[in-house]
């Protein structure tokens, strides 16, 4: 069994807050913050164009980082659904394909409004862990699984609340679409807090 995670999981509604502390030793915390940098650099590259008051282009980037996030996320889930029903996990189990399926909606919608836009949607392998925001993780133990999923999600719910605030008025369509997704992953997050408090695995 791996040690018990460091810090207790977020307490109830703390899957909105920013991810501070993901136990000792973890090697993606750098990962994250360039990841970030990235997104807040597409951000910064934002111009007004007539009609639509958004720059298309960037908005195609961020929703196509949104997308492989989504798809990130839908892999992982799935793996973590097959392994937990391996060890007889079956509520948690029950969770990740619930989690799975959302993600997996997530991805529809996100492609959907990128060829709205204009724009193509990324469904390339290639590049696709680079794209996203969230990491694809394995994890050792179900509280590990649980972990891995509670940290992508807050680093989706970090990311999409930037691309909120980033759309403003300019494409109110694709805000209210990434306000859905952004209120369901914190959603996930809660239930995945639950789901650690209630295994007592800290
Ligand atoms: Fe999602
Ligand atoms: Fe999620």
């Amino acid at each position: 069994m791996s040690s018990a995670p460091q810090s207790g999981p977020t307490r109830k509604h703390g899957g909105a807050a920013p991810a501070k502390h993901q136990g000792g030793g973890q090697p993606f915390l750098s990962d994250i913050q360039e990841l970030r940098r990235r997104a807040r650099e597409h951000i910064s590259q934002g111009a007004v164009t007539p009609g639509y008051h958004a720059d298309r282009d960037t908005v195609v980037k961020l929703l196509n980082e949104a997308l492989a996030t989504e798809i990130v996320c839908t892999l992982r889930y799935k793996r973590h659904y097959f392994m937990a029903k391996g060890i007889h996990a079956e509520g948690v189990a029950a969770e990740f394909l619930e989690h799975a399926q959302d993600e997996q909606q997530h991805a529809d919608q996100i492609a959907a409004r990128i060829t709205q836009l204009g724009g193509e949607p990324d469904f390339s392998p290639d590049g696709l862990a680079t794209r996203s925001h969230a990491e694809y993780v394995e994890g050792d133990t179900l509280a590990d699984m649980i972990k891995e999923d509670l940290v992508a999600e807050r680093i989706a719910i970090d990311s999409y609340k930037e691309i909120v605030l980033y759309l403003a008025e300019n494409d109110p369509t694709t805000r209210r679409l990434m306000e859905e997704i952004l209120a369901k992953e914190e959603e996930h997050a809660d239930d995945l807090a639950s789901l650690l408090e209630g295994m007592g695995s800290h």
